[in-house]
């Protein structure tokens, strides 16, 4: 096994969590000291810019530009949300990081709000992540105490402070615009996009949503500047390092930071100790179950951004599901439909009655009483929910319709997501 630098897991023991104490002896909050002493709020969007961050939520969407975006100068109210209401099945991963280290984010919300000129950052938190929450309000208090949060943060004349918000618990509140809602104590429907939450986010003030694993990040890249950030990865098209988290038939399931580039094999075979009980890998799910499949024919493929969209999937929140060779992909994607299904928030129609009737159809096709035209009208919903093309067999009379993708017709990316998978078995499993 590789001995990979660790960044955002350096302070990770089994079992215990770093507080204050332990964390500025390793440094911790020399990143804070050297952005608001050395450096200027432009200053540090440019190094996070420079870095290549890209979003670890599961879009990858490149933070600096996101930051870029924000109307930093701009008067009046502005706030910062963290989302951690990671609910996407399969991923663990900001759990892990606010186990072992909740300093690390706080720092990197504070960097962020300074760069930004924020005052205000929330913590949005899935709602069975009650241990981080415990572990989260005691890193605040204790970064109160210390004088890294309140007026005059290390005498530079900054102010800001964080709050800690549990969500209510369903997935739909980790859509950021949901989320926004959930915060504001309203039903948690997605709103439309644009305006975008920079622009018109929380209390419709500016707000800049980022990840955990994203904030987490911005100590390193200010300690360690942009050149060295990009270096970590592997690949020339990546930057940093990234949190993989395991789940499924493997023999061992660990939660490891790596960096981005390493091929997919090497994950499964050195970290997940290979497929369990002898079998052979079949497929998996590269970032959560709204990313599409990859099969035996992606094992040498490096988990970057770019590379895995090469490959018509997506890396996703780099959370892998591993399918043995024993399983079935249809029962699998049933499964994960079920769910998607379950947490529409039935604000649209196409996600709402849509992933019933592909809930529908996917049992009859693994009941064994469906026929070619089940098939044809999951690919027909696929078009009405997610405007996702399928080229080959199309639906007869109305055939070339389908070649081109008509971009989403739902409402938010949550059935955009659920379709991930159907598509993906439809074209890598169709004899099944
Ligand atoms: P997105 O790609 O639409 O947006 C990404 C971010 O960039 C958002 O913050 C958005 O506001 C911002 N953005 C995009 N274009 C912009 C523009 N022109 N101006 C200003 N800001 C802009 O993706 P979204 O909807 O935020 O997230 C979807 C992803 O979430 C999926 O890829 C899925 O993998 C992931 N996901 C993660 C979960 C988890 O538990 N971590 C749960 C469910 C989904």
């Amino acid at each position: 096994m590789k001995d990979y630098p660790q960044i955002l897991f350096k302070n990770r023991r089994p079992g215990e969590t770093l507080f204050l104490d332990g964390y500025r002896a390793a440094g911790g909050y020399g990143a804070l000291k050297k952005a608001l002493t050395q450096m200027t709020p432009q200053e540090v969007i440019d190094e996070v810019k420079n870095a290549g961050l890209r979003g670890r939520g599961g879009s990858g969407f490149p933070t600096g530009q996101k930051w870029a975006f924000f109307p930093a100068q701009k008067a009046g109210v502005k706030y910062l949300v963290c989302n951690g209401d990671e609910m996407e099945p399969g991923t663990y991963k900001d759990r892990q990081l606010l186990l072992a280290d909740p300093h690390q984010l706080i720092e990197g919300m504070i960097i962020a709000a300074y760069a930004l000129q924020i005052d205000i950052g929330y913590i949005f938190l899935r709602y069975a992540y009650e241990d981080c929450a415990r572990r989260v309000e005691r890193a605040i208090a204790e970064a109160r105490q210390a004088g890294y949060l309140g007026n005059d943060i290390l005498g530079s004349g900054f102010f800001c402070d964080l709050r800690l918000h549990r969500s209510a618990g369903r997935y739909i509140l980790g859509e950021e615009t949901a989320l926004l809602n959930g915060l504001e104590g309203r039903r948690p429907n997605p709103r439309a996009k644009p305006p975008f939450p920079v622009n018109q986010g929380l209390f419709d003030r500016p707000t800049v949503i980022n990840n955990v694993e994203t904030l987490a990040n911005v100590p390193h890249i200010i300690n360690g500047g942009a050149d060295w950030y990009r270096g970590v990865a592997l690949t020339a098209e990546g930057a940093g390092s990234k949190i993989f988290g395991l789940s499924g038939h493997l023999e061992a399931t660990p939660c490891v930071e790596l960096p981005l580039g390493v091929p997919l094999g090497e994950i499964i075979e050195h970290y997940g100790g290979g497929v369990w009980r002898g079998r052979r890998f079949k497929a998996c799910l590269p970032g959560g179950a709204s990313t599409p499949y990859l099969t035996r024919a992606h094992l040498d493929l490096p988990m970057d951004f770019d590379a895995v969209q090469g490959a018509r999937s997506r890396l996703g929140t780099a959370c892998i599901t591993v399918f043995d060779d024993r399983t079935c992909m249809l029962a699998a994607t049933l499964n994960l439909i079920r769910f998607f299904a379950r947490e529409s928030c039935g604000w649209c129609t196409p996600c709402r009655d849509g992933l019933v009737m592909v809930t529908w159809l996917l049992e009859k096709i693994e009941g064994g009483t469906a026929s070619m035209d089940d098939v044809y009208m999951l690919q027909d919903q696929m078009r009405n929910i997610s405007g996702q093309a399928m080229t080959g067999a199309m639906w007869g009379p109305m055939r070339g319709e389908y070649v081109f993708k008509v971009g989403s017709r739902a409402f938010c990316p949550l059935a955009d997501g659920a379709m991930a998978p159907v598509e993906a078995l439809l074209r890598l499993f169709r004899d099944e």
